[in-house]
């Protein structure tokens, strides 16, 4: 005998995942998740879509962006929901890009630490401005001024 799909109804997947209905609303018009309508119109979620509002949380709760999580999401063969084995493999990937970013974190504190109580923002000698002496790279003189002014960091 067939096993019948569980559904959950969004006031039901809100509750049982700790999120708000509005939330749940959201990643579905992101495309994180989907749903099926009932006659009514109402929303209603397989059992498995808990696991990826789970797994959509705990990835937020560290940081990483809904675009990366729906890349993630998307690679998974079929457009199946994730197991614990993808969970595993996905947070392996984003616990190094957290690192990634820790590291360039404490750079920029690094260099802002050099500015506190400066207040100079010299383009010469500010980490800040001009991180490593990059600018020398370009060559001699002022290569801000032949060059043009550095270009933002995102
Ligand atoms: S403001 Fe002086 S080193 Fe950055």
């Amino acid at each position: 005998m067939k096993n019948t799909p569980r559904f959950f109804t969004i006031g039901e997947a809100a509750k049982r995942c700790g999120v708000a209905t509005s939330t749940l609303r959201f990643y579905e018009s992101k495309g994180l998740i989907h749903s099926i309508r009932t006659h009514g119109n109402q929303r209603r979620f397989l059992a498995a879509t808990l696991r990826t509002i789970s797994v959509i949380r705990a990835a937020q709760k560290v940081g990483v962006s809904l675009e990366e999580i729906k890349l993630a999401l998307k690679a998974l063969p079929d457009g199946r929901q994730p197991t614990q084995k993808d969970w595993v493999k996905m947070s392996k990937k984003w616990a190094d890009t957290l690192d990634q970013r820790i590291l360039e974190l404490q750079r920029l504190k690094g260099n802002l630490d050099s500015c506190i109580g400066c207040g100079c923002l010299s383009l010469k000698s500010c980490q800040l401005f001009n991180p490593n002496d990059e600018a020398a790279l370009n060559g001699t003189g002022p290569r801000y001024l032949i060059d043009g002014a550095p270009k933002k960091q995102e």
